[in-house]
């Protein structure tokens, strides 16, 4: 009788515990995708910015592409999980993880401490750097200090948009703001501005690309430190941050890195 029952209250109590982690598991699934089956591969909502070439940008059939997306991709082809990339304004993309609309932001974003105090981060996948753009009217422009005085183009709320306040200070007239780094360095091609500063890999491409627009680009590596790409999830997504470093860690290490890095920047 007493054994009976004893096995009863054994058998109640681990079926207790079964339904916890079937809770716990739906809860960890949720964020922006749908819970799924565990045996179904996990697909997560990735935000990106797509006006970002040669990092995000949209293809002839409207798919978001560019290397954070083949980095994305091999890293989650090593960890075992789908993506489905949502092209997103910059403006307002790190609220889509709070609001959990987005478990992933791949979108250039530069790891900074003002930043991992409300997301966090994966280990760097890529380091890069301002770069000045000057046109027509920034013949003079030889370095940073030099765009004091100038009207500056730089896309809101980004990195480039924070050197620039910390130069012009922050409610500086002559900085323009931007919802993309494109639209500011047409605002240059225009002679709007004298110079943009952006993030190296796009500035170089977009110049590259528009040869008859005449840009030409200036480096400070005095002024302008090295910044490192990392991607970035909801405050505490410690399960989905390990699998993303874990993918990053794998890529690195078994050349699937260095192919895309050469297929978009040249052999190192
Ligand atoms: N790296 C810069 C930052 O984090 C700019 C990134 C902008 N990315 C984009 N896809 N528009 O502020």
């Amino acid at each position: 009788q007493t054994r009976r029952s004893v096995l009863a209250t054994l058998l109640m109590g681990s079926l207790f515990l079964v339904g916890c982690g079937q809770k716990q598991d739906a809860q960890t699934q949720g964020g922006a995708s749908e819970p799924q089956a565990s045996t179904e591969v996990k697909t997560y909502v990735v935000g990106s910015d797509a006006a970002y070439a040669p990092f995000e940008f949209q293809n002839d059939k409207g798919e978001v592409v560019g290397f954070d997306m083949d980095v994305l991709n091999a890293v989650a082809e090593k960890g075992g999980f789908k993506v489905k990339v949502i092209n997103t304004p910059w403006e307002g993309i790190f609220a889509t993880l709070e609001q959990g609309d987005r478990d992933i932001i791949v979108s250039s974003v530069t790891i900074t401490d003002e930043r991992k105090q409300s997301m966090d981060f994966s280990s760097p996948y890529f380091e890069a750097r301002q770069l000045i753009a000057t046109g027509k009217g920034g013949e003079t422009i030889k370095s940073f200090q030099d765009l004091k005085g100038k009207k500056v183009a730089v896309q809101t709320g980004t990195t480039g948009d924070e050197v620039v306040q910390n130069l012009l200070g922050k409610t500086s007239v002559d900085i323009k703001r931007f919802e993309s780094t494109p639209l500011a360095l047409k605002e240059l091609e225009n002679g709007g501005v004298q110079a943009v500063v952006g993030d190296n890999g796009v500035v170089q491409n977009y110049v590259s690309n528009n040869p008859a627009s005449n840009l030409r680009m200036v480096e400070d590596t005095q002024s302008f430190q090295p910044e490192f790409y990392g991607m970035a999830v909801k405050k505490g997504n410690q399960a989905l941050l390990d699998k993303l470093n874990a993918g990053i860690q794998a890529i690195k290490s078994d050349g699937t890195y260095d192919k895309i890095h050469a297929k978009y920047f040249g052999a190192k």
